[in-house]
């Protein structure tokens, strides 16, 4: 059985891209948490494990909100297509939802920061511009706080929020007190220019406590305290129609909701007052449970959703999928457009999202407690699939990025690019933290510190290889290196440095061969180590039966022997 799990386990590793360093990366022998280190950066980063790659996949960089056990600093993390580190920044603390949105016609970084408890959050909603700027800091009204789930722009120039409100509520019909505590689920429309408050609209006015799915006193919240209130309906999307209607998603309720402008509900897909007859196979349309990130898909008729069908303690799906669910509002029912299976089907116990790509239609998925994203064609096929963090420790959510979203990025940081310069190697290391469309760096010569910018004079072009590239070094004098875009336009320049390096002394630092074997030696040590694991495992598990076994052949033996 434990074989059968790990084989199991690791088909879609062995299927892919093979490699000794991504088998021992999925099995976690990197450590939870196998990072990336720079020479000219302070600062590392996850390392991407490239499950499957396919160039139908959109052009964009993947926004991330990595934290967790293994994850020591959390903060804002931008990848390029290929997985390979953008910008990563520790100074916000724990942030959620990073995304790009654009707010009057110009596109902002924008992202939860504040205090969490692990599932809700206390904070406000900060918005960066192309130079890494905070240019507006949006916060709930009415003295309530803006919690992690959701801060959306609408096109009107206002912003989506949710927000946790501990209040006092009559628990008698799950059984509690009467004079308990809840969380309430709010959401607010904010004017982001004069932090006008346009609307709120609040589950405890609109959805009954026992229609929740999740028990009270499951995970704490048997209410006797404000301190320990029941989170009945936790509130995790908000979506606005360009018709006025809003989209909100209920985790604990199972539902999906549409909302007038006016606060009144509409309809609701899933749940205890679900309002769709589901004609989709197996009742998955209006089965959904412990769902996120419901989203109109441009018509109010289609939505998208993550659904996760597991929770911490409670499973209802084997497996997580995101849906494309078409309403039709003559006859009120639901249908599934597509589905977008977990690869491996694994289960996402929390968190995660659905975004349709704007360009080509493809729908990516952030896995959420897995660390892990996956683009998808429109009708379900896996064209990309990413692990920031090993296979084995997805159930762990050791390291683990609330949502993953894909959007185009202009990123032009105000400080210069960072170098690192190895005399022995006759080497430079240069990046830029947060630069997007980086081409490659020129080598500039000037012959002394005083030289003037102009009489830097090129000597060689390096395209850019990841987030750091290594330059050759050769010369004598004052160099730096010079970031050109793919125009071949000047974006800007390290600090200058001085040396003097000869082509032909220039160390060989190859790897030797006995690294080499060593390295070899201990991959085959590891394989006979798992495998001589395994099998006392299955010796120990069937002993009974090879017990019984031994004790039949030896009775045959013997009645071979009599006769
Ligand atoms: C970003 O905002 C800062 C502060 O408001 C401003 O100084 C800077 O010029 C802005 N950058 C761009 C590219 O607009
Ligand atoms: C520094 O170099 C520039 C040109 O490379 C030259 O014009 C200038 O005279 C030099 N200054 C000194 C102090 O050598």
């Amino acid at each position: 059985m434990a074989v059968l799990l790990a084989v199991w386990a690791l088909l879609p590793i062995l299927t892919t891209a093979f490699s000794w360093h991504g088998l021992w990366y999925e099995l976690g022998f990197l450590g939870a948490n196998p990072t990336l280190k720079y020479e000219s950066f302070d600062q590392d980063s996850p390392e991407v494990n490239v499950m499957r790659w396919d160039p139908r996949c959109e052009e964009g960089y993947v926004f991330l909100s990595p934290r967790g056990h293994s994850y020591a600093e959390p903060g804002p993390l931008v990848y390029d297509s290929q997985g390979d580190l953008v910008w990563i920044e520790r100074d916000f603390g724990e942030i959620m939802d990073l995304k790009v949105q654009s707010y009057r016609g110009e596109d902002y970084l924008t992202f939860w920061a504040g205090d969490d408890d692990g599932t809700r959050g206390t904070g406000q909603y900060y918005m960066l511009n192309s130079s890494y700027d905070v240019v507006y800091i949006v916060s709930a009204a009415n003295g309530l706080m803006g919690d992690v789930h959701e801060f959306k722009l609408t096109d009107e120039g206002t912003a989506l929020m949710t927000i946790y409100d501990i209040c006092q509520a009559d628990l008698t019909s799950v059984d509690g007190p009467e004079d308990g505590w809840i969380y309430d689920g709010l959401f607010q429309e904010i004017d982001i220019e004069t932090g006008e408050l346009l609307f709120e609209w609040r589950a405890s006015d609109y959805y009954d406590i026992d229609e929740s799915y999740f028990p009270l006193g499951l995970n704490k919240g048997s209410s006797p305290s404000a301190a320990d209130a029941y989170d009945y309906f936790h509130i995790n999307s908000v979506d606005k129609h360009t018709n006025g209607n809003y989209l909100v998603s209920s985790r604990y309720m199972h539902t999906v909701t549409c909302i007038s402008p006016s606060g009144e509900i509409l309809w609701v897909l899933g749940g205890k007052r679900n309002t769709f007859k589901d004609i989709s196979r197996d009742k998955l349309a209006t089965g959904i449970s412990w769902q996120h990130d419901a989203r109109w898909h441009y018509s109010d008729s289609v939505v998208t959703l993550l659904d996760n069908g597991a929770h911490e303690h409670l499973n209802t799906r084997d497996h997580s999928r995101g849906f494309m669910i078409e309403l039709n509002f003559d006859d009120w029912t639901a249908d599934v457009l597509h589905v977008y299976d977990s690869p491996g089907s694994f289960s996402s116990h929390s968190q995660g999202n659905l975004q349709v790509l704007p360009r080509t239609g493809n729908v990516f998925i952030g896995w959420g407690k897995p660390s892990a994203y996956t683009e998808f064609s429109e009708d379900g096929e896996v064209l990309c699939d990413f692990h920031w963090g090993p296979r084995v420790f997805f159930w762990l959510g050791w390291i683990k990025s609330y949502r993953a979203q894909k959007f185009h990025w202009v990123g032009r940081p105000r400080v210069p690019p960072d170098v690192a310069v190895d005399d022995e190697a006759h080497t430079a290391y240069v990046s830029w933290n947060g630069a997007t469309d980086v081409a490659g760096w020129v080598l500039q010569r000037a012959s002394n510190a005083s030289a003037a910018d102009e009489d830097f004079r090129s000597i060689l072009y390096q395209p850019k290889e990841g987030f750091e590239t290594q330059v050759d070094l050769q010369g004598e004098g004052y160099f730096r290196l010079v970031a050109v875009d793919f125009e071949g336009n000047r974006m800007g320049e390290t600090r200058a440095f001085e040396g003097i390096w000869q082509w032909d002394t220039v160390h060989d630092s190859g790897s030797s061969s006995f690294f080499v074997f060593s390295e070899r030696a201990f991959q085959w040590m590891l394989v006979g180590t798992f495998t001589a694991g395994a099998v006392v495992v299955a010796v120990w598990r069937g002993r009974k039966r090879i017990e019984a076994m031994c004790v039949y052949c030896r009775r045959r033996c013997l009645r071979r022997f009599d006769t």
